[in-house]
């Protein structure tokens, strides 16, 4: 059953106030308190709701997070049942050190929709492209450029490839950069840098690389609305990973995910800014009044836009 249009207001009361809360710690060289604010903010917002919503993705298990632990139930227990992915403050130095770019992030599907994704890293990729076979985790970077830039009609030095700027994708920059394509090397935050591909005004052709895994599945929440196309899967390190991967029902370990393995059915996504950054802008507070700026998209309305709030603190 789709999820109710009012929902969508109150979802973005929960990320805006949560935005709110962690704005007052932008800049203050505190990534576990400007969190902790973000956290304390969402969990109360949302036990307010009318909704009967159970934490896939939060901030860990119980035994290591007091607050939205994966498996925590939230609402007041009428409505519906909601699956809730959290990441309540993606970009904690960027909220730290008062850079762009730091969101407020929740994403919400029909019951059992929402993959529960372990505390890992993700392989990932995303496109504006739906085809498969066009761009795929499995094929090498000079494939999928060059699959690409056929599809799009664009050459090469054209394409535009977003990813973090990490030692570990050494290897891949040095290919995309001997191809001739752009790069976006972010600092972090790919949660946002996987939603440049939803709209041509980013100029990004293609995000992809390794970041966490829980926001591989916020962002395939989105992109899923924007009908682009994502893959991922998760790279286990440790023994206590596989251990745990294993202990939430994933069997094969080397799965490569389709979006619609992660997130299936109706969705509400939406991400606000905390400090201003590509997507949306941050908080502005002007008296006793907050302005804030959430990207928005629920997915049987096919809403998909920022949205302008103005409320009293
Ligand atoms: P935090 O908000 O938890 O600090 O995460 C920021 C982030 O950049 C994510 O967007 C990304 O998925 C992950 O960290 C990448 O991890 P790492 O910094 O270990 O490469």
């Amino acid at each position: 059953m789709p999820i109710e249009k009012k929902f969508v207001d109150q979802f973005i009361n929960v990320s805006s106030k949560a935005a709110l809360s962690s704005s007052y710690l932008v800049g203050k060289k505190d990534k576990i308190a400007a969190d902790k604010a973000a956290v304390d903010s969402m969990r109360s917002e949302l036990n307010k709701m009318n909704i009967q919503g159970r934490i896939v993705i939060g901030e860990g298990e119980l035994d290591d997070a007091p607050m939205l632990y994966i498996g925590e139930r939230l609402g007041n227990k009428n409505g519906p049942e909601l699956d809730i992915a959290v990441d309540p403050l993606e970009g904690t130095n960027f909220a730290a050190n008062n850079l762009p770019g730091a969101l407020s992030v929740i994403a919400v599907s029909e019951k059992n929709n929402l993959f529960n994704a372990p505390e890992t890293y993700m392989d990932k990729i995303s496109t504006r492209v739906k085809e498969k076979n066009v761009v795929d985790l499995d094929f090498s970077i000079k494939k999928n450029i060059s699959n690409l830039s056929d599809y799009l009609n664009k050459k090469p030095e054209n394409l535009t490839a977003c990813l973090l700027d990490r030692p570990r994708h050494k290897k891949i920059i040095n290919e995309l950069t001997e191809l001739g394509v752009k790069l976006k090397l972010i600092t972090d935050g790919d949660v946002s840098g996987a939603l440049m591909v939803t709209d041509d005004k980013f100029n990004v052709d293609i995000f992809l690389g390794i970041g966490g895994g829980p926001e591989g599945v916020l962002a395939a929440a989105a992109l899923d609305a924007y009908d682009c196309s994502f893959q991922g899967r998760f790279l286990f390190e440790t023994n206590d990973d596989i251990t745990r991967a294993k202990k939430m029902g994933i069997k094969d370990l080397s799965k490569k995910y389709e979006i619609h393995e992660i997130i299936s059915g109706d969705s509400i996504f939406c991400a606000t800014g905390i400090t201003s950054g590509d997507l949306v802008s941050g908080i502005k507070i002007e008296n006793n009044v907050f302005v804030s700026e959430t990207l928005v998209t629920h997915k049987s309305t096919g809403l998909k836009k920022v949205i302008k709030l103005k409320q009293n603190i």
